[in-house]
């Protein structure tokens, strides 16, 4: 506590969110009737560049006495209670948050990439302490997706989660929907600070795999590897995959799935095709959506903004309050996740509906000898369509060549993927467009 007997919170990082929260919280402290007043007071805040100027210029608030380059002016300071990580990244961000576990403060903190890489280490730490470890605003943003599952759905065994995290390929998803090429939609997304000028994080679905790894830790407590999440990004789809997934009645969503079977569990990133006539289906734009099934509350489905300044902040601050409730009645935090040994499925046993776009030579014969080579992997078509393409441009080096789109019955990836191998050493298979999960 302060001399003024108030709790103290410092910083990491002033930036986007972490001005934002600033601002909120002073609001929330003001002297005329702000519901924090008396309560808390802002200790230090530390940032990379004391003089930079676009802080000014994007109108962060942060006080410039408060601002400070080391970070020991934090950990040390025994007046410091709560410490708000909003710098990002994976270093040194986790040694700072180990630091300040370490020295006893309790850590609010909005980082996907630290808590997916070094959940592990970091909850070990914070249970050691006996001091909490709040992170609203990692998964969905503004959407209580974490304390859903700390709190709400805690005396469910959830069955699956499928969701849309990762609001940059869904904007772009929803722009090739509605007729853009993908290039033209990442430059509308950039336009509008909705992608990064390096947008690999995104489009290449690391951004959503590290969303996944969290919702495995709190949903079946368990520690995954990032690098062994089955996952792709939308990099590679075109606007004929996305044209003839509309035909069929689907949207192609970046999903995230976790699925719990028979004391196995599966994480993959992928994009997936999703009914128009769907929840998921119909989540557009930036937005965010997660849908859970509990074995005790069937189906929920949370939708709102999966990022911003004032939706993070309203996530970073409800953590906040948390904290400084237990704080003052004086309460120990309970350990959050409790780690407990998974099977997690082999990516190849994962099953789905398969959507196959192929470019084919069109004549008698070539439809009977993929139907061969799927089946002798045990794969069983559910329809099948087929579009004269002669002369267009993704065929133009063919004389006579065909769309094929095939969907399949429930099949393992493993399968699909033999299958495909098979496929392409087939003369007739000119070209494999995509191969896609479908959403049961
Ligand atoms: N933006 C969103 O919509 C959103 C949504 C959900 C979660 N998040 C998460 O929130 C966190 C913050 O994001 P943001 O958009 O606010 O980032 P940001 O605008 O880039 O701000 C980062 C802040 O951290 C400081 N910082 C960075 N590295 C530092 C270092 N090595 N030492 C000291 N200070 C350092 C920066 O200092 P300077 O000011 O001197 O540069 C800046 O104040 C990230 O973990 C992000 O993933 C963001």
């Amino acid at each position: 506590m302060t001399a003024d007997n108030k709790i103290g919170i410092s910083f990491f990082g002033a930036g986007n969110i972490g001005s934002t929260v600033l601002k909120r919280l002073a609001e929330m402290s003001d002297e005329q009737g702000g519901a924090l007043r008396d309560v808390v007071s802002v200790r230090h805040v530390l940032v990379r560049d004391l003089d930079r100027s676009e802080r000014e210029e994007a109108g962060f608030f942060v006080e410039p006495d408060l601002l400070t380059t080391d970070v020991a002016d934090i950990l040390k300071d025994g007046n410091t209670q709560i410490v708000v990580e909003l710098m990002g990244g994976e270093q040194p961000a986790y040694e700072y948050i180990s630091e300040a576990l370490k020295a006893g403060k309790h850590v609010v903190t909005a980082n996907k990439a630290v808590l997916a890489k070094f959940g592990d280490q970091l909850f070990s730490a914070a249970a050691r302490s006996e001091v909490h470890l709040q992170f609203e605003a990692s998964v969905g943003g503004g959407i209580p997706v974490i304390s859903a599952l700390r709190r709400d759905l805690a005396a469910n065994e959830i069955s699956s989660i499928e969701a849309i995290i990762n609001g940059t390929t869904n904007f772009i998803l929803t722009k090739m929907g509605a007729g853009d090429d993908y290039e033209t939609a990442l430059t509308e997304a950039g336009r509008l600070g909705y992608a990064e000028p390096d947008p690999s994080a995104d489009v290449d679905g690391h951004d959503a795999v590290a969303k996944s790894v969290i919702l495995a830790m709190l949903a079946y407590g368990a520690m995954i590897n990032p690098e062994s999440v089955v996952s792709e990004g939308i990099r590679n789809l075109v606007s004929a995959d996305v044209s003839a997934a509309s035909e069929l009645g689907y949207v192609i969503k970046l999903i995230a799935r976790l699925q719990s079977e028979n004391g196995e569990i599966s994480v993959s990133v992928l994009p997936t095709l999703v009914g128009k006539d769907t929840q998921l289906g119909n989540v557009s734009g930036v937005t965010n959506a997660v849908e859970f099934t509990g074995d005790l509350v069937g189906k929920l489905f949370y939708e709102g903004p999966g990022a911003g300044r004032e939706a993070t902040t309203s996530a970073v601050i409800a953590d906040l309050l948390e904290v400084i409730n237990d704080q003052l009645r004086g309460i120990q935090p309970a350990p959050l996740i409790q780690p407990h040994p998974v099977q997690v499925k082999p990516s190849e046993q994962i099953e789905s509906g398969f959507f196959l776009r192929l470019i084919v030579e069109n004549r008698p014969g070539v439809l009977a000898e993929i139907s061969r080579i799927l089946a002798q992997a045990s794969i069983s078509i559910s329809s099948v369509v087929q579009k004269d393409i002669t002369g267009q441009e993704t065929a133009s080096s063919v004389p006579d060549s065909a769309e094929l789109i095939l969907t399949t019955h429930s099949s393992q990836r493993g399968s699909v993927l033999e299958a495909v191998e098979l496929l392409g050493e087939s003369k007739s298979v000119l070209q494999i467009g995509s191969v896609l999960p479908m959403s049961r």
